[in-house]
């Protein structure tokens, strides 16, 4: 089979564990496995202590299914098929489509969203984000002239990796109507719900929206969990749901039992775990704000609306990839450029998920001082 590399993940394989400080990480604190049996429920714990390493159920822990369930209004266990994130991902794109299917894909993206409809032999039509003053925006007639006939799905992430974008309700009331009237899917990437920056700005998950609507979450982002490999997908679409459980078969039959009783320990104390890294990100957004400020001739700040990542835009005569390269060889900084992400322009994705972003900040500004007396 011919595939593109994944870039990003390519990038990270190579410099992820060695660099000294990660300016773009997507995930949040990570817990420890003792932070997590600390918070954990009595009956979780008894389940710790008594787990057997067998086979797990195919479709996942049915309590592990129904704490996911809970997080959707009107969903049940029956509605759940868990598996690894971008497995997925994965599952998802090949059950949904066929070669010469169009596919409509938010940009810039987590790459497998694009680069799978591609490979699977289909035609993918960008749907790019804007920058407005300093935020960003997506344009509903944009999508208008991206639908032809032979769409079949089209695919979103809010909150949105890399820029943090969260589009207002009217524009997800019209993606909604869009695609249920013209009976065309949705791939809702919803890795990043929970993280929402301000409070009451959460939408709802798109599930509810239609039969069409199949929704993608998991423990790797809000949770601080991504080595448990704990995701699942979501949809009110039994048929579909189905075929993507016989998908599993041919990838990883089922989940590992030890993640699978955290995962239930760890939805279980949702609102602390999540809060706590909330109060991260708001603490690390002021630092890049303010960072921003102070070296506005090097850099524009685009405010996020939610999620664990930015998309500020690097000034001239900075040149992205010239400057991350700088910072991880002078610095031992590694910053992931906009061209991992297929996008053109001078972006760099930061993290703000991670406590030590103001130290990993404090190194780029030495950097970019000496850029100024260079
Ligand atoms: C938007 C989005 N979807 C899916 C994934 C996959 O998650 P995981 O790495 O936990 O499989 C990621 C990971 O970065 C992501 O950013």
């Amino acid at each position: 089979m011919d595939i593109r590399d994944f870039q990003l993940e390519r990038f990270f394989a190579a410099h992820e564990f060695e660099a000294r400080f990660l300016l773009s990480p997507s995930d949040c604190e990570s817990l420890s496995l003792e932070d997590l049996l600390a918070l954990a429920d009595s009956d979780s714990l008894k389940r710790w202590r008594q787990l057997r390493l067998g086979y797990t159920q195919s479709a996942g822990h049915p309590d592990l299914r129904a704490e996911i369930a809970r997080l959707y209004p009107g969903a049940s266990s029956d509605d759940v098929l868990v598996c690894a994130p971008e497995e997925g991902i994965f599952i998802a794109m090949h059950v949904l489509l066929q070669p010469g299917d169009r596919v409509v894909v938010m940009a810039p993206c987590y790459q497998s969203l694009a680069e799978l409809p591609a490979m699977l032999g289909c035609a993918v039509d960008r749907w790019e984000v804007r920058t407005e003053g300093n935020r960003w925006t997506l344009d509903p007639d944009e999508l208008v002239a991206a639908l032809t006939p032979q769409t079949r799905l089209v695919i979103v992430n809010f909150p949105h990796n890399p820029t943090g974008y969260i589009p207002s309700s009217d524009l997800i009331a019209r993606l909604v109507e869009l695609t249920a009237a013209r009976g065309i899917y949705i791939f809702s990437d919803e890795m990043y719900r929970f993280l929402e920056h301000c409070p009451g700005c959460r939408p709802d998950s798109l599930l509810g929206a239609h039969e069409r609507v199949i929704a993608l979450g998991g423990l790797s982002k809000a949770f601080g969990l991504p080595g448990l490999r704990v995701g699942w997908l979501a949809t009110r679409d039994r048929r579909l749901l189905n075929r993507c459980a016989a998908f599993k078969d041919y990838t990883t039959i089922c989940s590992a039992a030890p993640a699978e009783i955290l995962a239930i320990m760890a939805l279980r104390r949702k609102s602390e775990i999540t809060a706590a890294n909330r109060r991260i990100i708001s603490v690390n957004l002021e630092a890049c704000r303010e960072f921003c400020r102070r070296h506005s001739s090097w850099l524009d700040w685009l405010e996020p609306d939610g999620g664990s990542t930015a998309f500020p835009r690097l000034r001239p005569p900075l040149e992205m990839d010239e400057f991350c390269d700088r910072l991880l060889q002078r610095r031992g900084v590694l910053a992931v450029s906009g061209r991992l992400f297929d996008w053109p322009g001078e972006h760099i994705r930061v993290g703000l998920g991670r406590r030590d972003l103001p130290e990993v900040l404090a190194v780029v500004a030495q950097e970019l001082e000496s850029s100024s007396s260079g």
